[in-house]
């Protein structure tokens, strides 16, 4: 079938690229990616959401009901193949992902993310603090919203102090679009032998953290969830949790800084929480969510798509759609009537760090701008430059003034 859609489009953000797939192609289209079979992209708030609320019953995440991937059809180099073919909680469907996710639940209470907010706020004071050191012109990501959310995750695992540098390094490695496969493989396996590693350490001395808190679901569970489970899941904790929410706290501060009477409205109010929907909702930092595979021939939005023929889900898209969120989707509007969005997904599969994210991403808002409140961009919101894979987005550096 002709494909009339491509992604990445050289020189615009995949960010406008999806939406324009909405506008342009209708709720369910058919795209070229490189390296790839076409795959569909559901990008209507409708068919994303009719999508994510099928998962497990019409719809796969398990690599094995992906035709091309294991009919030889998708070259064994292919550079996602890493991601969509891992073992962890999402590449599982039904029984197999509740019993990870409920032993997962178990540790990471909401009780565990309250307890974490004072730490958060001094980590983030500490970095405002090491920034106003730096002079009036800095890049707010690198010094700010990059290195915020590895401190606050390396907090949760209860990671020493000495080490954390370490786990930055690595992180930055494995997120970087300037590395190699050979640097990602090498980096991701000595990564994988500390996580290894660690939870045997904290085995012997067990800590207030996510780490020990999984080894006692564990023990309780007699045993069930398996040592290469547990560190599968700090892997996709620290995967997960970080580039998302270093590009949500960008994205924020840009839709804030552009538009000075949003930011006032944000300051009069208190709104931070409100600043941090918005985002989630018309400027997410997670566009796409990985594939689904339809588990026999599905109907979308009126789209018949095959058994096996990976699905894209554009939540970014979704955000900005004006069936669901009216004329002004596009505009980034604290008064509009905060409605459901699903920028942390939907189903069994939403977001098992949103709570943590939501108070990361509040804290980091409302101390930027209270500790710099002449804060302001020094680079046009046009010419910012985005670092995209196929599923995040977000600024590669923001130079900012801060007053
Ligand atoms: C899953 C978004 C931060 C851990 C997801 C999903 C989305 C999402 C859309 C669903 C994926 C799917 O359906 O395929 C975001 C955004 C974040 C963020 C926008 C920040 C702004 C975090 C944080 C953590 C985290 C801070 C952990 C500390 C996870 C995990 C899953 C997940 C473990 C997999 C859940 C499962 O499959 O059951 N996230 N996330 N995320 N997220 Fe987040």
């Amino acid at each position: 079938m002709a494909c009339p859609f491509k992604l990445p489009i050289p020189g615009e953000r995949a960010f406008h690229t999806i939406s324009r797939f909405r506008s342009e192609g209708g709720p369910v289209v058919r795209v070229e990616l490189p390296g790839q079979v076409p795959v569909w992209a559901v990008v209507a708030y409708e068919s994303v959401d009719e999508v994510l609320s099928n998962d497990g019953i019409l719809f796969s995440k398990n690599p094995r009901n992906y035709t091309a991937l294991n009919d030889g059809t998708i070259p064994a180099d292919w550079p996602l193949r890493q991601v969509v073919d891992g073992d962890h909680l999402l590449t599982k469907d039904g029984a197999d992902h509740r019993r990870l996710r409920g032993l997962v639940n178990r540790a990471f209470t909401p009780a565990r993310v309250q307890a974490l907010a004072p730490r958060i706020q001094e980590m983030t004071d500490e970095l405002l603090d090491r920034m106003a050191e730096q002079g009036d012109r800095v890049d707010l990501v690198r010094l700010f919203s990059e290195p915020l959310p590895v401190a606050v995750i390396c907090e949760l695992f209860g990671i020493p102090h000495d080490e954390r540098k370490q786990i930055r390094d690595w992180s930055l490695i494995l997120l970087s679009h300037e590395t190699t496969p050979d640097e990602a493989v090498k980096t991701g396996g000595d990564l994988l032998a500390y996580l290894a590693a660690f939870i045997e350490r904290k085995r012997g001395a067990p800590g207030d953290d996510l780490t020990t808190a999984l080894i006692r679901a564990q023990e309780d569970d007699g045993d069930s969830l398996s040592d290469s489970e547990m560190v599968g899941i700090l892997w996709l904790v620290l995967i997960a949790g970080h580039e998302t929410t270093v590009h949500l706290i960008a994205n924020a501060v840009v839709a804030l800084c552009s538009d000075p009477a949003q930011l006032a409205m944000a300051r009069a109010e208190n709104a931070w929480d409100r600043a941090v929907e918005e985002t989630l909702r018309g400027r997410n930092s997670v566009i796409n969510v990985m594939f689904r595979y339809p588990m026999r021939e599905v109907r979308v939005s009126g789209v018949t798509i095959k058994e096996g023929e990976p699905i894209m889900v554009g939540i970014s898209a979704a955000g900005t759609d004006p069936a669901r969120f009216g004329e002004h989707a596009e505009r980034f509007d604290l008064s509009r009537d905060q409605e459901p969005h699903l920028g942390f997904g939907r189903g069994p599969h939403f977001c098992l760090g949103a709570p943590l994210a939501r108070l990361e991403a509040r804290i980091a808002l409302s101390s930027l701008f209270s500790r710099f409140p002449d804060l302001r961009l020094d680079v046009g919101a046009d010419d910012i430059a985005y670092v995209s894979s196929i599923i995040t987005e977000g600024p590669v550096s923001l130079p900012v003034l801060l007053g």
